[in-house]
């Protein structure tokens, strides 16, 4: 089920973001957070690093899991999500590395990364994930075509994501990875409560696909019409076809 939140500007989605991320730190003891990378959710942890600094609040106890991660980068390069989630969050908070989960796109079996994450998750139950969507309805790398029962694997990206994921890397389409390991849509599904953050007029198609679409593997974000909770937050500019 949707619930959804239109707001005035990208300040404002992400502190509604961070309300309902607070609510689950606020209640859940030693909460399991499961994070994006992107643009997107960056005013979101912002708003959790303050709180961390200003309240306290302890993450020393809170297990993370990123959704992916560039397979054939090392782990310390500028644009792995290992590097950015450690820039834009881990680095200002408490956790420990130890607590901190990204699947690994280093090494020559990735989709040997992608079985022990995979297994490694399976074991927890995520009390809130966290997702962007690509302009093309890609939630994680989770590409259109992918089974909706896709667990964590290895995912060709689509030549429309290396276009958009092209600003990270000088803008030269060559040099963005090609592959990545991705959880699943079924391991995405598996969370308690989703929020849903999407900013732009260039989300807005997938934005109304999800929302008010068929559900199907050609709009991946689709398949979150059959999760029991999930809060879609974005600007007027991505619910502009609604
Ligand atoms: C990131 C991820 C992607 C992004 C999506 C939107 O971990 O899994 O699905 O959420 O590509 O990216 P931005 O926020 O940069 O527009």
């Amino acid at each position: 089920m949707f619930k959804t939140i239109v707001c005035k500007n990208y300040d404002e989605v992400s502190l509604e973001a961070f309300k309902v991320m607070k609510g689950v730190l606020d209640t859940e003891v030693n909460p399991i957070l499961g994070l994006a990378t992107g643009s997107t959710p960056v005013g979101l942890y912002k708003n959790m690093i303050k709180d961390h600094e200003e309240t306290g609040r302890s993450y020393k106890d809170i297990l993370t899991f990123n959704l992916d991660e560039y397979v054939g980068l090392p782990r310390d390069h500028e644009q792995t999500y290992w590097t950015f989630m450690h820039e834009n969050l881990f680095n200002y908070l408490d956790c420990p590395d130890c607590n901190i989960h990204v699947p690994s796109g280093v090494g020559d079996d990735p989709e040997k990364n992608a079985r022990e994450y995979e297994e490694e998750l399976a074991k927890h139950t995520v009390s809130i994930q966290v997702l962007g969507i690509g302009s093309d309805g890609h939630i994680a790398f989770n590409e259109p075509g992918t089974p909706f029962d896709s667990v964590t694997h290895v995912a060709e990206l689509t030549e429309q994501t290396i276009s958009d994921n092209a600003r990270f890397f000088e803008g030269d389409k060559s040099q963005v990875p090609t592959k990545a390991v991705t959880m699943g849509l079924a391991s995405i599904m598996r969370a308690k409560k989703i929020i849903l953050i999407a900013t732009g007029a260039n989300k807005a198609d997938a934005v109304y696909g999800m929302l008010k679409g068929k559900k199907t593997i050609d709009c991946p974000a689709s398949i979150l019409q059959d999760h029991a909770d999930v809060t879609v937050i974005m600007d007027e500019a991505a619910a502009s076809k609604l």
